[in-house]
């Protein structure tokens, strides 16, 4: 297993955070700012605040040292928890703040519970139908006649696997998705709309089915997409209480060991034809420390048998989330020795997976799905 930790947990100097934010913002070369305008002008207010202010800087050491969180992670969900606050206040016009808004904004932001609380607690969890999912989408399709059980390892609000179960995929993701790879394959995967899918289960550490759950999810979007994004997750929540007993949604620690036997319990065995289980985990790993990508990846080992499949979508370069072509779809087949090499499948442009492009091993996976296929 490729365990990737770019910057340490360790690591809790308020000097690394402020280099952090001040290269989301833009300000340096050394990595791509944050798409959202809005972000980097916060991003960069920010690391100015935490220059002049000696009492919150100790606070965030604090929180860095206490949670074991990644510096990069812990940047990234400042200006959500900020967004969080703001709107628990009504207040929706932070996109537009200049610095001098934000500087004033900050310094009643930072004795505010609800964001001191989601610094110390929260996980970041966006979760769009249909974007990312669009790699498992196609792997069930190229799976043809089989049933499927998919195990969503960080499903946030499980929105992509309701958008896999219970709609259309192919009709909401075609106008939106530009396809690279040779002969349109994983559109023409979407389109044939193959999967037979015969249970879906995700876990995710936070319950985010409580109406704070579900705003801290919105909150996790860009502040240009905010409203848009809210739009659409609230009408995949309500799909998500038509109560289709194929869809399940546990809240549990998947570093825990005692998630094997969680996941073999929920397990509807209930089929004549052999049910066939990919584990997926999109946009997970990079939120774990080192030891838990390794606890993940034992627990995964434990739940696939022989023809099995593990599928991860993840950032190549973590130190950079959001340069393109910067995420990438990458399978692992489970065989009679265990779980295989990683195999680089698909590129995407960004997290939102727009375009995809074919990855290193392209090639190889499509020909193991169609011998698994057979
Ligand atoms: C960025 S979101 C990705 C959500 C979804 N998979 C997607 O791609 O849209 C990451 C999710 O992983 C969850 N997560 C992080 N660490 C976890 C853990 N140890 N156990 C379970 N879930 C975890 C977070 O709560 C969050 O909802």
């Amino acid at each position: 297993m490729n365990i990737r930790t770019h910057d340490s947990i360790n690591d809790t100097s308020e000097k690394n955070l402020i280099l952090k934010l001040r290269e989301l913002a833009g300000e340096t070369d050394s990595a791509a700012a944050h798409p959202d305008k809005g972000i980097q002008v916060f991003d960069s207010t920010m690391a100015q605040f935490i220059e002049e202010n000696e009492d919150f800087c100790e606070l965030l050491k604090l929180i860095l040292n206490d949670r074991k969180i990644k510096l990069n992670h812990f940047a990234s969900l400042l200006p959500r928890a900020a967004q969080f606050a703001l709107r628990k206040r009504n207040i929706d016009d932070y996109a537009e703040f200049n610095r001098d808004k934000w500087k004033e904004t900050l310094s009643t932001l930072v004795k505010d519970p609800a964001f001191i609380a989601s610094l110390y607690n929260r996980q970041y969890a966006t979760n769009r139908p249909y974007q990312r999912y669009k790699a498992l989408a196609a792997l069930s399709s190229a799976l043809t006649n089989t049933p499927i059980r998919v195990y969503d390892l960080g499903c946030s609000l499980n929105t992509g696997l309701s958008g896999l179960l219970l709609e259309d995929f192919y009709s909401k993701t075609k106008d939106s998705f530009e396809d690279l790879t040779p002969n349109e394959s994983i559109k023409t995967l979407l389109k044939k709309n193959n999967f037979e899918i015969h249970q879906d289960i995700g876990v995710d550490l936070q319950d985010l089915s409580i109406e704070e759950g579900i705003e801290w999810v919105i909150a996790c979007e860009y502040f240009g997409n905010y409203d848009r994004t809210k739009e659409a997750l609230l009408r995949h929540n309500s799909l998500l209480s038509q109560n289709d007993d194929r869809l399940l949604t546990l809240t549990r620690d998947i570093t825990d060991s005692s998630l094997p036997r969680l996941l073999k319990n929920a397990a509807n065995n209930n089929s004549q034809r052999r049910i066939r289980t990919i584990v997926h985990a999109s946009m997970v790993f990079y939120q774990l420390t080192e030891a838990g990508q390794l606890a993940v990846v034992e627990n995964i080992n434990q739940v696939l048998q022989a023809g099995d499949i593990f599928l991860e979508l993840r950032f190549i370069d973590e130190s950079d989330y959001y340069r393109e072509y910067n995420m990438e779809s990458v399978v692992k087949f489970k065989t009679s020795e265990g779980l295989s090499r990683d195999y680089q499948w698909l590129l995407w442009n960004s997290i939102y997976g727009e375009r995809s492009k074919s990855g290193a091993d392209y090639d190889i996976v499509m020909e193991k799905l169609c011998e698994l296929a057979q």
